[in-house]
């Protein structure tokens, strides 16, 4: 019979045994899995374990200082590399989605690997990767393998030449959750929705700017706080905001506007695989939309994605 405590207790011999004196690098995303991964390989190895966080300046508001707070509050020798900048830079006048990511996932990479080199001595990359990751990789027609390319799995760069540590390959969502919940991770933490790796560069369609970032943030916190203030945020599977790169006429007092439209999506899912759209009461869809609206410099119009998936996927791109 599985429990987490001895789950936690087996696992943190095996790495221990594994791992000896050596050196282990983790990218840390701020999501359940590398969090977890993170935690149980510090209890294992302690200060061995160098941890890297990137801002691709492309994380909700205010998420990079609040994560790497979190973060170094659970003790892990950690360092947070502002990169903003370069993915900025990378992405400038892309529109293509899959172009996106790959753009992200090279400087993600260089980034990743420049911080890397600057540990002495790493024989290891610590991953967390989970069972379903595993699965998907392995399967030639997994749909989101062939529609979009997620580059959690298998990113090992022939350069760095690690050999990989994955302590959670073996466990489901759930489990991992339990583990963490074990382990004593904050439940802001454990409870948080997933988020793309290319993060808010797949909700904005069309070309990323530093500027629709910072209004597509504004926008996603007004409609995550009034989730979370309304006790939807568990009951939601996932929710974001879009950025349409759709201008329509508004009027403000005796103004005419011509802003942008922002679109709200939260769906239930088990795995991410088939979603259908939350019925999302009408009264915090309104609030939600006029404190958008009100508070949001560059947009006038709020709709909300009645779709699911299939036929539609979860992010626009
Ligand atoms: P879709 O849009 O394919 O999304 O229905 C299914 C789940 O996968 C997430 N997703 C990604 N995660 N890199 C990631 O790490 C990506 O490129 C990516 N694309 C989609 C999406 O947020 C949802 O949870």
């Amino acid at each position: 019979d599985w429990t987490s405590d001895s789950f936690i207790e087996t696992t943190i011999a095996e790495l221990r045994e594994k791992l000896g004196d050596d050196k282990v690098v983790l990218g840390l995303s701020g999501g359940v899995d590398s969090s977890v991964a993170a935690v149980l390989l510090h209890q294992a190895i302690g200060k061995n374990l160098h941890c890297i966080f990137v801002d691709n300046g492309l994380l909700r508001k205010d998420e990079y200082q609040s994560v790497l707070d979190s973060y170094q509050h659970m003790g892990l020798n950690i360092k947070g590399i502002d990169a903003k900048q370069r993915f900025y830079d990378a992405l400038a006048g892309i529109s293509d989605p899959e172009k996106k990511r790959k753009a992200i996932g090279r400087v993600f990479i260089e980034v990743f690997d420049d911080a890397a080199h600057e540990v002495q001595d790493v024989k290891w990359l610590g991953q967390g990767t989970i069972y379903p990751d595993v699965i998907e990789s392995l399967s030639v027609k997994g749909p989101s393998a062939t529609i979009k390319s997620h580059h959690n799995v298998g990113g090992l760069p022939d350069f760095m030449k690690l050999k990989v540590v994955e302590p959670l390959n073996t466990l489901f969502k759930d489990e991992v959750r339990r583990v963490g919940k074990a382990l004593n991770i904050d439940a802001n933490i454990l409870g948080r929705h997933p988020f793309p790796g290319p993060g808010l560069a797949i909700r904005i369609l069309g070309d990323v700017t530093p500027e629709k970032v910072a209004i597509l943030q504004e926008a996603d916190a007004i409609y995550i706080n009034n989730l979370r203030a309304s006790g939807l945020y568990d009951k939601v599977w996932q929710a974001g905001a879009i950025y349409l790169p759709v201008q329509s006429v508004g009027v403000m007092g005796d103004e005419r506007t011509y802003e942008n439209v922002v679109c709200l999506r939260a769906v239930e899912s088990l795995d991410g695989m088939t979603a259908d759209w939350c019925h999302l009461p009408y009264d915090v869809l309104a609030k939600i939309s006029n404190e958008i609206i009100n508070n949001v410099k560059g947009i006038n119009r709020v709709v909300y994605d009645i779709s699911s998936k299939p036929p539609a996927t979860i992010e626009w791109e």
